[in-house]
């Protein structure tokens, strides 16, 4: 039976995935204050219902590092999906292929880069994380540009890693449930350590090598923001890792406006956290984001039923975005801006 609604596709991977995983996937840090947030505040944004304009015809799609893509979506870059999914990263990157958007590829992910390359078409932007030492770095990003991903994207917001209680209770650690020796020597203590140690000075090393587009991820200031794209940044990600993280980080699309302030004629502006809907990716490219992250949504759907699941998943979010932008009055994103939208007062449950 076909998915119709994106509720049913998180039920379906409820149902399939053990009670671990489905808390590690949809969980956040400390007291999830984030996590809630990300959502609430997506929740308190409205959009001016427009009226008598001909919206016959919309076309929903966006454009990244100079091409156009089906919809101003990407695939966020998860480390886990071999977790969820046999093919891990590569059915993933085929689903969005199929579909026609861009994905992310996580260096910790199953399987290696080199196979997700060799296997798929759509060229993928390509995750760091500093799991070694210089030498190690350059080999990596050696790889990934042999391999043809377009670009590079360090994440930056887990200095430390978050403290999951969810995980911390059930005694569950993805990284011994995942079981691969191909990424278990990048999950180790030394790595950890590595990855508190980066700073401006490695961004600057890490741009100078790339030979890529260099995306960086887990901005949530405008001054970093700022400082990035000084020392040659080209895509400023906007994400607190789905609230998994800096419990008490704001929203991301509570600080959007700034960020877009900050950085808008110089950089690539992508947001996620929270990003459920076809009304989420709306409000973000309203707010100035040239495109939307899915994270959690992606592990949900091909847990639902792997790359299909993904690619049907992709088709309700085009079908409720068409739809939002039609009753709106909008024929496409190049029409979009704040004044599309309106505040929403909080109003008591019936
Ligand atoms: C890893 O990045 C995680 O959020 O679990």
């Amino acid at each position: 039976m076909e998915f119709l609604t994106i509720p049913e596709i998180v039920k379906a991977a409820i149902a399939k995935l053990p009670p671990t995983h489905w808390h590690y996937l949809s969980g956040g840090a400390d007291s999830e204050a984030t996590l809630r947030r990300n959502r609430a505040a997506l929740e308190a944004i409205g959009f001016r219902q427009r009226v008598l304009r001909d919206v016959s015809k919309i076309d929903c799609g966006g454009e990244l590092f100079g091409q156009r893509w089906r919809l101003p979506i990407v695939l966020a870059p998860i480390g886990g999906l071999a977790l969820i999914d046999p093919e891990g990263g590569l059915a993933a990157a085929k689903a969005a292929e199929t579909f026609g958007i861009l994905p992310f590829t996580s260096v910790m992910g199953f399987p290696a880069l080199e196979v997700v390359g060799a296997n798929t078409s759509v060229r993928p932007v390509f995750q760091l994380y500093v799991r070694g030492d210089r030498a190690w770095i350059g080999d990596v990003i050696g790889r990934a540009r042999e391999a043809g991903f377009r670009a590079l994207c360090l994440t930056v917001d887990t200095a430390l890693y978050g403290r999951r209680e969810r995980d911390l209770e059930a005694r569950f650690s993805p990284a011994s449930a995942i079981d691969r020796p191909e990424v278990a020597h990048l999950l180790g203590r030394d790595g950890d350590l590595r990855q508190a140690a980066v700073d401006w000075d490695m961004l600057a090393y890490i741009v100078s090598i790339s030979g890529m587009p260099v995306v960086l991820k887990g901005v949530m200031e405008a001054d970093d923001a700022r400082r990035a794209v000084d020392a040659g940044v080209d895509t400023i990600y906007v994400s607190n890792h789905g609230g998994r993280q800096l419990d008490y980080a704001p929203a991301t699309i509570e600080v959007l406006p700034e960020i877009v302030e900050a950085v808008k004629d110089r950089a690539q502006i992508i947001l996620d956290g929270g990003v459920m809907r076809g009304s989420d990716v709306i409000k973000a490219m309203a707010l100035g984001a040239n495109a939307v992250g899915l994270g959690k949504l992606q592990a949900y759907a091909l847990a639902a039923g792997g790359a299909t699941a993904l690619v049907r998943a992709l088709e309700i979010l085009e079908i409720e975005i068409r739809t939002a932008l039609g009753l709106m009055g909008i024929t496409s994103f190049a029409e979009i801006s704040s004044r599309v939208l309106r505040p929403l007062r909080s109003i008591p449950a019936a």
